[in-house]
């Protein structure tokens, strides 16, 4: 009965929702003393990515709207299998702000290879590690048919458990790094609505059964520890110096308990010593805005309990630790 109750709200409101019409161009204002021409080279001093100055400005804003193929593109057939991919299209945006044609680009969860089909398409090389076969089977899947057959041969797709995998490969290899780990358990906790639409379409609801998997380990702060020294840490010493790592990921709730997950790993990895002479630097928090995702009746009409509709990209940075001789202008 409340069930049912619950049903109809849901309906009414997501019929009533308005489709508020943001802009979706990028006007720049374009200072006075820069000059238009210059604008649209790439600056010879670039060594960041092969972007010209006005395709690089728009990429600097602090938000972008989640770009998707739609679920009845013949191209969203694969990745609908796994529970939780990133649209390939807004880590394209990623990729190509962060690296140059022909660079390393690391994904170290990397599930239905949507970070591969990313590089695939705009010349980068990527490493992409998942645990579970069935995903990493899928991605090379994923490239073949929605790439270019052959298109999976020029990348490294690694079919195991990326903390003895990171641990094992040399240090400063890759030139970005950009991923989306587990959000702890949330895929294991109770079946809500989402969760029961995937189970009558006979879809995956979790990752794996394993005890490798990140999104098994039982705390919250198991985890985080996990993530942060076993993952990410390792991931900071693999990048090269003065290179980026775009983490993805999303608040969340835990039964009553509001986890605000992007700033708890902001507080964990910002200035974290990754050696004697570097450190992780936070950059930058981007929202990724969900305005497409369906209003669900949470809480209504007792409490707030918030319809999530975006994402964190946190943007790192490896940086040289000042030694004490510098800082001391020695
Ligand atoms: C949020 S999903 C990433 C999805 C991916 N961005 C995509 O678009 O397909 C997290 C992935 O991490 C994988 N995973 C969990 N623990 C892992 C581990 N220890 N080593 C490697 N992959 C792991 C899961 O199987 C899952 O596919």
């Amino acid at each position: 009965m409340a069930r049912k109750h619950e049903q109809a709200i849901s309906r009414i409101i997501i019929q009533n929702i308005e489709h508020i019409p943001y802009p979706t161009t990028n006007v720049v204002p374009i200072p006075n003393e820069i000059d238009v021409e210059e604008l649209n080279k790439v600056d010879k001093r670039n060594t960041m990515n092969d972007l010209t100055g006005s395709e690089w400005l728009p990429e600097t804003k602090s938000f972008f709207y989640q770009k998707g193929l739609g679920s009845t593109h013949p191209h969203a057939k694969i990745e609908r299998h796994h529970p939780a991919p990133y649209s390939f299209q807004d880590i394209a945006r990623l990729v190509t702000f962060f690296t140059k044609s022909g660079q390393r680009v690391l994904d170290p969860f990397g599930g239905v290879g949507s970070t591969a089909k990313a590089c695939a398409l705009h010349g980068r090389i990527c490493t992409s590690i998942e645990l579970e076969k069935r995903w990493h089977d899928l991605s090379l899947e994923r490239l073949e048919t929605e790439v270019s057959i052959g298109a999976s041969l020029n990348h490294e797709f690694i079919n195991a458990d990326c903390i003895p995998t990171l641990s094992g490969m040399e240090s400063n290899r890759f030139d970005f790094i950009v991923t989306s780990p587990p959000y702890w358990a949330i895929l294991n906790k109770r079946a809500d609505h989402k969760v029961k639409v995937r189970v009558e379409q006979n879809l995956s609801t979790n990752y794996s059964d394993s005890q490798k998997d990140l999104g098994n380990i039982e705390t919250y702060e198991m985890f985080l520890d996990v993530l942060v020294n076993d993952v990410f840490l390792q991931c900071a010493r693999v990048l090269k110096a003065q290179k980026y790592m775009c983490i993805v990921v999303s608040d969340f709730r835990h039964k009553s308990e509001f986890i605000s997950f992007h700033s708890d790993l902001i507080q964990r990895l910002n200035n974290l010593s990754i050696d004697s002479s570097s450190k992780l630097s936070l950059q930058g928090v981007k929202a990724l805005i969900q305005n497409h995702k369906s209003l669900l009746p949470y809480g209504y009409p007792f409490a707030y309990v918030e319809n999530i509709h975006h994402q964190y990209i946190l943007v790192f940075r490896k940086v040289k630790v000042k030694s004490k001789k510098d800082s001391d202008g020695i």
